[in-house]
Formats: C-alpha cells, sequence, structure tokens
C-alpha cells in the first residue's frame, strides 16, 4: 500500500502544457539544426555547444550520425547483422545515401527533435541535410506545430569544400574522387551529389575563418538573446 497521503499531489484534468515544462527547466525548448558538408565541423561545435550548455544548467542533446545512423536510421547491414532483420526487412527500413533515404533519414531525425524539443529540450542535431525541401520540411513541423510554433534555428556551418576536404578525417573525399574518376561515382555531398546552402539561415559558422570556441559564443548568444535560454 501507498504511504502518500491525496493531498500531497496536485492533479489537474489534461496534459502538461509546455509552459510547465519550460518553467521547470529555464529554459525553452527549441531545436537548432547544424547543416553543412561532411568534415565541415558540424558535430565538433554541436558538441561543444551541448557541453556549455550542460556546464550552465541546461538541458541539452546532440543528435548525430553516431547515435541516429546506427540505431533509429541505421543502414540495411547493421540491421541485419545486428538487430536480426531478414534482407527484405533490412533494404525496406534501412537507410543509405540515395536521394531518397537522405529525404527520410531527415525527416525522422525532425520529428525526433521536435519531439525532444517540444520536451523542452534544447535539440542539437548535425547532419549533412543536403536537401533544402528536408530541412525546410523539418522546419515546418516545428513552426506549424499544433500545440504551438517551437523554435527551430538553422546554423549553416559553410566551411569551404576545399577545407573540408583537405581534413577528410574519414577519407571518404578521396574514395569519392576515386569513384568519380574510375566512372563509376559514390553519390558523396559536394563531389558528385548535390550541397544545397540555406537561402536565410539564423546563423552561419566557418570553421576555417574561426574557432570552435568563437562558434559556441555565437549560437550560445543567440539563444540568449531569442530568450531560449534563461538564467
Ligand atoms: S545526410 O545527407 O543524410 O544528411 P548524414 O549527415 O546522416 O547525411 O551522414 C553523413 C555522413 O555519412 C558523412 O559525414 C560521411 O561520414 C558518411 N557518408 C557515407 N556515404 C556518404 C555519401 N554518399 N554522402 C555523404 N556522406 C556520406
Amino acid at each position: 500500500m501507498s504511504d502518500i497521503k491525496p493531498t500531497q499531489v496536485f492533479y489537474h484534468a489534461g496534459t502538461v502544457t509546455r509552459e510547465e515544462r519550460q518553467g521547470l527547466l529555464k529554459q525553452t525548448g527549441a531545436t537548432v539544426w547544424f547543416t553543412g558538408l561532411s568534415g565541415s565541423g558540424k558535430s565538433t561545435l554541436a558538441v561543444a555547444v551541448e557541453q556549455v550548455l550542460i556546464q550552465r544548467g541546461h538541458a541539452a542533446y546532440v543528435l548525430d550520425g553516431d547515435n541516429i545512423r546506427f540505431g533509429l536510421n541505421a543502414g540495411p547491414k547493421i540491421l541485419a547483422d545486428t538487430r536480426g532483420y531478414a534482407e527484405e526487412q533490412a533494404k525496406r527500413f534501412g537507410l543509405g545515401f540515395s536521394a531518397a533515404d537522405r529525404e527520410e533519414n531527415i525527416r525522422r531525425i525532425g520529428e525526433v527533435a521536435k519531439l525532444f524539443a517540444d520536451a523542452g529540450l534544447l535539440a542539437l542535431t548535425s547532419f549533412i541535410s543536403p536537401y533544402r525541401k528536408d530541412r525546410d520540411a523539418a522546419r515546418k513541423i516545428h513552426e506549424q506545430n499544433k500545440a504551438g510554433a517551437i523554435p527551430f534555428v538553422e546554423v549553416h556551418v559553410n566551411t569551404p569544400i576545399e577545407c573540408c576536404e583537405q581534413r577528410d578525417p574519414k577519407g571518404l573525399y578521396k574514395q569519392a574522387r576515386d569513384a568519380v574518376a574510375a566512372g563509376k561515382g559514390m553519390g558523396f555531398t559536394g563531389v558528385d551529389d548535390p550541397y544545397e546552402p540555406p537561402a536565410k539561415p539564423e546563423l552561419t559558422f566557418d570553421a576555417s575563418k574561426h574557432s570552435v570556441e568563437e562558434g559556441v559564443a555565437q549560437v550560445l548568444n543567440y539563444l540568449q538573446h531569442r530568450g531560449l535560454v534563461r538564467g
């Protein structure tokens, strides 16, 4: 038997409101959407922003390839090898890098980020998200949310491709150039698949010109200025 007396519990009919969650967390749930080429420094910046937000007592969480493309949006091979999917199911539900798969990747991430933000968190997403219409669709589901608009902040990490390619942390640019030279192609963003820059991002950051600390300060200033983080 519970020893909680009814008078200790305040229950009101209906659901918890966004205002109640925001009052608890001293922040307004929002999605900060980092977009840019592979190797542009998106994840480095997102992870650094997350660290500083947490240090300052704010609830933030990074969604990136490391947690999403090995979990929710894993590729067919991962689903078959580690989740017991039959080959046909693995192909049907797994995501690769075709235009249709990238679209579905970004659609799911947009929905998940929106839920995180609705729960009051600062959702920091770091994906190439190369196609403008897919990013705009993610923005739209935030801004046209039924229970009230959820802030969506697009950060274009616009480090020049020459710099991304020079860094080439995973050796994928080289692989893509070799594939193109061999007449095969690989559908790699910036080499033989397009990157469509945002028309009106809230922020831009060029990692070849500015330090990570400067980028963090820029994002934090913006969030404070818009009143999304307080205290
Ligand atoms: S997105 O285009 O669907 O937004 P996402 O950000 O999830 O891409 O994943 C990009 C990462 O996957 C790259 O940083 C790179 O490591 C890897 N990758 C593998 N194949 C490709 C490809 N064809 N184009 C771009 N990135 C690829």
